[in-house]
């Protein structure tokens, strides 16, 4: 079979011959991938820098995406960490890992959406305790992940989103898709008054961010969750100790390891029912797979899906 190889950190996957993969427990078995994502996690493992890969080379990188199963069923499936990943004709997985899509689903659509959706859902919906009618502030809310956390939100009936970023012509868009506020980074004292924070930034924007906002809140008193998924501007943030005095903030992380693996496959089935109706609005780009090395390096906000 063909598959997407990367034999070194430091250039991106080939696309060239691979040996069969082979199924070996009990729930395993061998799968024709029909579309992965190209997502920030499906990155980070590639190149090693990421906290759950075991930086083992050579690889086929792939953190998920959507196959057939023997039995001719469409599913949306996980992979654990493994060097046998999704960029490739075939791929194993673990049938307890994977989720059963109906028969007319786009493969693409839902390759794109699952891990950016999951963040925001999987947060609001096991990191915490979220109420209907809580208000969310989104950092990073111009990204994949951030666009579906404003939707994520409004259906599980926040009172209140607002969305903040960096670019403000792309911040304009989110309320088409639901944001009742948007603002800049430098503007965030405005979005103080809220329960929950999603931030996809973290570094020093988020650090410097900290004190304006909860330093304007009503009443400092009042809980607020900052919850960290995903760190664009810097893998470590410089928290002033102040941040943590000044206002009733905790800051929590939701990710893989923070968030059991049951839980996260638990709500799989409802996300991608989600994904699948529409009521999340998906941003995909599909690129044959024989393309993958130009598609390693492209810069587009779209999600890229790899179709073998
Ligand atoms: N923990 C989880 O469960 C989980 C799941 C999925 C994703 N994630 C993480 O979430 C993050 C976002 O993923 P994504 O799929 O949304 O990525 P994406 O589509 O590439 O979007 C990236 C976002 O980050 C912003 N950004 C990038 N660099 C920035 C900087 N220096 N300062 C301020 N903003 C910056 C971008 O703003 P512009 O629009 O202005 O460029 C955009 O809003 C990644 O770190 C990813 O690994 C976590």
């Amino acid at each position: 079979m063909h598959a997407a190889v990367l034999s070194t950190f430091d250039a991106p996957p080939a696309y060239r011959a691979h040996p069969e993969p082979v199924a070996a427990g009990d729930h395993e078995m061998v799968v024709r991938v029909l579309a992965a994502g190209l997502h920030h996690l499906t990155r980070s493992k590639a190149t090693g820098s990421h906290y759950s890969g075991s930086g083992a080379l050579p690889l086929v990188p792939g953190a998920d995406g959507v196959v057939r199963d023997p039995a001719g069923r469409l599913r949306y499936a996980v992979l654990d960490d493994t060097r046998s990943g999704t960029f490739a004709e075939r791929t194993v997985i673990d049938v307890r890992r994977s989720v059963e899509l109906p028969a007319g689903a786009d493969p693409v659509r839902i390759a794109a959406a699952m891990n950016p959706a999951m963040s925001s859902w999987v947060a609001l919906r096991r990191r915490i305790t979220f109420a209907a009618g809580q208000r969310v502030l989104i950092i990073g809310a111009t990204g994949n992940a951030g666009r579906m956390a404003v939707q994520v939100a409004k259906l599980f009936g926040a009172a209140r989103v607002i969305a903040a970023g960096r670019d403000a012509a792309r911040l304009a868009a989110l309320t088409a898709l639901g944001a009742d506020e948007t603002c800049t980074l430098d503007e965030i004292s405005a979005a103080a008054d809220v329960d929950v924070v999603l931030d996809y930034v973290w570094g020093e924007p988020a650090a410097t961010a900290m004190i304006p906002m909860l330093t304007a809140r009503t009443d400092r008193s009042a809980p607020l969750t900052w919850i960290q998924i995903g760190s664009m501007a810097g893998a470590t943030a410089p928290i002033p100790a102040a941040a943590l005095r000044a206002a009733r903030m905790r800051i929590v992380g939701s990710g893989i390891g923070s968030v059991p693996a049951r839980d996260f496959l638990a709500e799989l089935p409802q996300i991608a029912a989600a994904v699948g109706e529409g009521r999340i609005d998906v941003r995909a780009r599909a690129v044959p797979l024989a393309g993958v090395a130009d598609a390693w390096a492209a810069e587009t906000d779209e999600r890229i899906v790899l179709v073998p």
